[in-house]
């Protein structure tokens, strides 16, 4: 079945070759899923040579755990990891058909990224970003050709999480759609179509959801106490740890974009703030209480 809001997929551009841009951890799960899904080769771009060999070699990590579960034989194990190279250059991405960000989240740097690889690839190649929050039309405004930005918003973990929002910038047109549809098909996700909104759909729920337990916690509430309480709801993380997989960092700035948009619907949790500007990144012990540095 189409999805909902989704153009003819006639119109949809054939993908063979892919560029990601940052070489993160989210960069690097988007680099096997698009290796291993559309079977086409995956170029990685980073500033920074050690953190490039580092998302590499994560990708060719993850590829030999799935040959060790069974899932791939070693031919398709090889295959895949030939597929799946670093450049430093973005000249690496000049016959790249779709190109998906996943830098930090700062607009002047996403914009300067789309800037950067217009410059070398096809007019109607796709740039995709993977913003967890930020305006997709902004970030195309300055182009030649913003009718090839699209909202590619994947979840963490992204081998695992089924949903994919596609957002419709302003300027989105009906070939790019289709490509990410049509991509979004061929990776095994379910796409949903959103609008060019303060953190989309998803994002929304949850950091009300999250900020609500943090807000708790703030407020004096034992955060052993709080995850407790929500236990039977059934989720499949609880909330902290939850933060801990998106990482404290990212859960603030979604917090603060939602918050500059909505100041009465959301609460930015000073304490969150306080964990990311102390530079945290685990909250959580391994038996899943809360670490005594964040507390
Ligand atoms: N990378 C790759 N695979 C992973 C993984 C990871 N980080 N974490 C878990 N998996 C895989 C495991 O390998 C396992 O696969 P197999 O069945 O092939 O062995 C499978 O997922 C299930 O894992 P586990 O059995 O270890 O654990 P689980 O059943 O508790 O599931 C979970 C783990 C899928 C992460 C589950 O806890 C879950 O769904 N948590 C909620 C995640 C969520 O809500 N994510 C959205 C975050 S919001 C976001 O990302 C957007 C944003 O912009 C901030």
């Amino acid at each position: 079945k189409k999805p909902a809001g989704a153009p003819d997929k006639s119109l949809a551009r054939p993908v063979t070759k892919v560029g990601v841009v940052g070489a993160g951890l989210m960069a690097g799960q988007l680099a096997l899923l698009f290796a291993r899904r559309l079977e086409v080769p995956v170029v990685l771009t980073d500033l920074d040579q050690d953190r490039l060999d580092q998302g590499v070699a994560y990708v060719h990590g993850e590829i030999d755990k799935l040959h060790g579960k069974g899932r791939i034989n070693s031919d398709k194990a090889s295959q895949l990891k030939a597929l799946v190279s670093g450049s430093l250059s973005k000249d690496a991405f000049a016959d790249a058909d779709f190109v998906i960000e996943a830098v930090f989240e700062k607009m002047s740097i996403k914009k300067q990224v789309f800037a950067e690889v217009e410059a070398v690839v096809s007019p109607e190649a796709v740039l995709a970003t993977n913003t967890s929050s930020l305006s997709v039309t902004e970030m195309a405004a300055d182009l030649k050709h913003p009718e090839r930005v699209v909202g590619f918003h994947f979840f963490n973990p992204v081998a695992v999480m089924p949903l994919l929002e596609i957002v419709r910038a302003q300027h989105t047109d009906d070939a790019t759609l289709a490509t990410a549809f049509a991509t979004a098909k061929t990776l095994k996700k379910t796409s949903v179509l959103v609008k060019d909104a303060p953190a989309f759909v998803v994002n929304r729920l949850l950091t009300l959801f999250m900020g609500t337990v943090l807000g708790a916690i703030e407020e004096g509430t034992d955060p052993e106490v709080a995850d407790r309480a929500v236990a039977p709801l059934g989720l499949p993380m609880n909330p902290l740890l939850l933060t801990q997989l998106v990482g404290p960092a990212v859960a603030l700035h979604v917090a603060e974009t939602l918050h500059e948009s909505f100041p009465e619907r959301f609460h930015v949790s000073e304490q969150l703030r306080a964990v990311v500007d102390a530079g945290h990144t685990e909250l959580l012990n391994s038996d899943l209480t809360l670490k005594d540095e964040v507390r």
